[in-house]
């Protein structure tokens, strides 16, 4: 099929490399010529495993091309993904500027019926304003063109998600007659190894379905970082808990990891967007609400274990930090707990050295950029050399099983602060450390 892709983001980006990695020829459109022209060259602008070689194998197969004309790329296209970001706006709701700015592009520039499937995660109701505006330009052309507004929305998880995207969980098409469901059927149908994963429904549905999935899972975690906090008050482990009740199968083992609070692009502005939404429709939520202020707190709690152990004045010292990404496997530093940790020990006077595999760029240029007290290192061992205390903040695979021998010689004081519980307290006790880690006494 032939499909042209709006906007080279995260999502844009992954969905239209698979759709050219199973035949079909893919226009990948975005207004940032400085990235287009990278892409071009083979310079992908996101680490994420398995993308960078399928983006230049398909690039040199010609099935994968990159333009910044959307009116070009449109004239050759069945099928127009909107991938545009929706970022948070001043309020808590998601921002349509980009998305309605492609829709009317599109009602501008179509030359011929389309299928205008939004890909980004949008609120309820939004299906609706890219159909008025794009029939609005078709009016302003006196043009009988006629198109069809699906959603889509995708789940995919950073670091993973190349194998999100070929093996997914589920396909969700949210649309308003036959023929649209079976050209998305068709175009998915490759990646679907189970017909039952292809699941379809009406257009708001299909929105929600994208919220209610992200903060469910939000939910989760907040209710998992909730439950350790009472864990640590009254002398419970809550690596213990969790393995106690994540054998129920209805709850299931994934996704109930305390640690130092959600980030990422995804969980903490979608949360506020739904709650947002629902407070305009004039319902207050609670849960909602309640997820998003258990993060909010649960991003200052190893700081504060910190403080309690080093004092409030932390001038003088200096502290340790293993990984900087809001989640290992990725460079994405949007949302990431380390911000709030460093900022809070560096406010104090505190110094860090910090390492991470892959988000030392972005956040030295872009997201502690203003924060001097930070010194980047490039391996995780010279981050401890002269400090009083390492804090694991991302759970990279080669934080898991680090010598401790190592890290006892380098170290000032054999301290672990452990924001992701991924050693064990009577291993470390054993050779002498103090650790310290969510949801269990110290
Ligand atoms: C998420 C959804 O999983 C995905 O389906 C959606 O399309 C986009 O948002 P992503 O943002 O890539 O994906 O991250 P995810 O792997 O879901 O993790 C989000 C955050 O939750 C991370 O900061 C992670 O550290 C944290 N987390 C996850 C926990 O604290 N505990 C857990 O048990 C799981």
């Amino acid at each position: 099929m032939k499909i042209s892709i709006i906007g080279t983001g995260y999502v844009g980006l992954v969905s239209g490399t698979c759709f050219a990695e199973m035949g079909n020829s893919v226009i990948c459109v975005d207004v940032d010529e400085q990235k287009i022209k990278k892409l071009k060259q083979g310079i992908i602008p996101i680490f994420e495993p398995g993308l960078e070689n399928m983006v230049l194998e398909n690039f040199n197969k010609g099935t994968l091309i990159f333009n910044t004309d959307i009116k070009e790329a449109l004239k050759t296209s069945e099928i127009c993904f909107i991938a545009v970001g929706t970022p948070m706006g001043e309020d808590g709701s998601a921002d349509l500027k980009y998305v309605l700015d492609v829709a009317k592009s599109i009602g501008k520039h179509m030359t011929h019926h389309m299928y205008v499937v939004d890909k980004s995660t949008v609120p309820v109701g939004t299906a609706d304003k890219v159909k008025n505006t794009i029939q609005k330009e078709l009016d302003k052309r006196s043009s009988n063109l006629t198109f069809d507004v699906i959603s889509n929305p995708e789940f995919l998880k950073e670091g993973a998600a190349i194998e999100d995207f070929m093996k997914p969980d589920r396909v969700v098409i949210g649309a308003d007659n036959k023929k649209a469901f079976d050209v998305m059927h068709e175009l998915y149908e490759p990646f679907l190894h189970k017909t039952d994963r292809f699941i379809t429904m009406d257009i708001k549905s299909a929105e929600m379905t994208k919220y209610a999935a992200n903060a469910m899972l939000a939910t989760k975690i907040s209710f998992m970082n909730e439950i350790s906090q009472i864990c640590e008050i009254v002398g419970a482990d809550i690596n213990k808990v969790r393995n106690g009740i994540g054998s129920d199968s209805r709850i299931g083992y994934s996704f109930i990891y305390p640690g130092c609070g959600y980030g990422g692009s995804c969980f903490p502005k979608d949360v506020q967007a739904l709650a947002k939404t629902a407070k305009d429709f004039g319902y207050t939520p609670k849960i909602l609400d309640a997820v998003e202020d258990v993060n909010n707190a649960q991003k200052k709690v190893i700081a504060t274990k910190v403080i309690k152990r080093f004092g409030e004045d932390l001038s003088g010292k200096t502290f340790a930090v293993w990984g900087l990404s809001f989640k290992p496997e990725t460079d994405d530093m949007r949302e990431a707990s380390s911000i709030t940790i460093i900022n809070e020990l560096t406010s104090r006077g505190a110094k860090v050295k910090a390492y991470d595999p892959k988000a030392r760029h972005e956040a030295e240029t872009f997201y502690l950029k203003d924060n001097q007290n930070v010194e980047y290192v490039d391996s995780k061992y010279s981050a401890l050399t002269n400090a009083d205390a390492m804090i694991l903040v991302t759970e990279w695979k080669e934080f898991r099983s680090p010598d401790f021998d190592e890290m006892a010689i380098r170290l000032n004081n054999k301290i672990i602060f452990d924001g992701r519980n991924q050693y064990k307290k009577e291993k470390l006790e054993a050779i002498g450390f103090e650790y310290h880690q969510i949801g269990v006494k110290s």
